[in-house]
This record gives structure tokens, sequence and C-alpha cells, in this order.
């Protein structure tokens, strides 16, 4: 007992106080990531476009930084990797919700935390909200101005592949019938008519 249990607690930064003080750190560090994701402008409601939603608890005027979008850094092949384990769950149950967010060329963040509020916006053809992304962070800004109890949603961005798998209940007049970013609005009208022909 007494070689090991000194060596542990030889406070060289490793052993059982090593861990603790780890434990510990790392418990303030969740503590502040979940201060960081309150927001005083919304909440999370069950939604009628999918699931549960956010929905803004005061007046937001127009280019509000409303709630920040947070969760794990992580490279393309993890993201990958996640993306298809979450595809193979949905032909599974026939419903599974991505909450991988594109950062930059290298990083994903994976915002699938309970405590990530932002994770719940659900997609709009007419959003309310846009994400911005500020240095390594990611943040939801008021596109107009938001009334109290309004659903707060942002443009997903997702591309034309596979936009099948993805039909969109937003319910707005200009609802395009599938979760796909504007800049494949074009696209997505040609191949629906092709369809049709
Ligand atoms: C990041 S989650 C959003 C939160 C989700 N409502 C929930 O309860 O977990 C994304 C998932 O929500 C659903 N979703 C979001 N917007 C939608 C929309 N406009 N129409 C249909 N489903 C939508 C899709 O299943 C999508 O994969
Ligand atoms: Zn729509």
């Amino acid at each position: 007992m007494g070689k090991s249990a000194k060596n542990k607690d030889s406070g060289h930064g490793g052993g059982a106080k090593g861990n603790l003080k780890e434990r510990a750190r790392k418990r303030r560090q969740l503590e502040q990531l979940k201060e960081r994701a309150k927001s005083e402008y919304c909440e999370a409601r069950s939604s009628e476009i999918h699931g549960t939603g956010v929905y803004a608890i005061k007046d937001i005027p127009v280019g509000k930084k409303i709630i920040e979008y947070l969760g794990e850094r992580i490279d393309k092949e993890e993201s990958e990797r996640r993306a298809n384990a979450q595809m193979e769950l949905a032909e599974k149950t026939g419903d599974a919700a991505v909450y991988i967010f594109t950062l930059n060329k290298k990083w994903d963040i994976d915002g699938n935390m309970p405590w990530n509020t932002a994770r719940l916006l659900n997609h709009s053809c007419a959003p309310n909200c846009e994400a911005w992304i500020e240095e390594k962070q990611i943040f939801l800004y008021s596109l107009r101005d938001i009334a109290d109890g309004e659903e707060l949603t942002f443009d997903y961005g997702f591309d034309i592949e596979n936009y099948e798998d993805h039909p969109c209940l937003c319910g707005s007049a200009e609802c395009v019938g599938y979760i796909v970013g504007r800049d494949f609005w074009k696209e997505l009208a040609e191949r629906l008519a092709k369809k049709k022909s």
C-alpha cells in the first residue's frame, strides 16, 4: 500500500491528488460552460415544427446576440463518424437530431449536450435568426425584431445531397419542403421539377 499510495499522493500533478484537482478543474469548466449556455432571451419548449424548440421569452430587437452554441470541438474525421452513427440511428428509429455544427475547415462542434439550449433551435425556410462564427465561437443573432413567444429558427444551410432525408415542417409561407440551405433552393426547385416531369 505504502509505496503506491505515496506515489499517488506525491503532489507532482499525478496520482490521487492530481486526479482530484483535474476532476475539480473539469467540474469548474463544465459549470462555466453551463453559465455561458444560458440566455436571458429564450428558453426551450415543445415545438410545433419538431420536438423541442427554443422560444423568445421577451421582445428581441434585430441584430441582438441571443445565445451561444456550445459543445465539444471535434475534428472532421470524428464528425463524420458521429454523423454516420446518427444516420444509422435515423434509419432504425425514423428520426434523429443532428447537433453537429461546422466551425471551420478543420473543426466542427458537436453540440449534443443537455445544457446546450441553442442545439434545440429548429430550421426554418423563413428564419428569424442566423448563426455567426466569431473566432472559435458560434452565436445566434436575431435577423429581425422578434416578439416575445415566437419560436427562434435559423437556416441550417444543409446542402442538397440527401435532401429527401430531411423534409421540412417549418410551416412558413416560403417553405421549400426540405431542410436545404437557401443557397441550394434553385437546384432543389430544378430537381423537384425534374422528378415531376
Ligand atoms: C438540432 S435538432 C433541433 C432540435 C429538435 N427539435 C429536438 O427536439 O431535438 C435538429 C433536428 O430537428 C428536426 N428539425 C429541425 N428543424 C426542422 C424542420 N424545419 N422540419 C422538420 N424537422 C426539423 C430534424 O429532425 C433535425 O435533424
Ligand atoms: Zn421549411
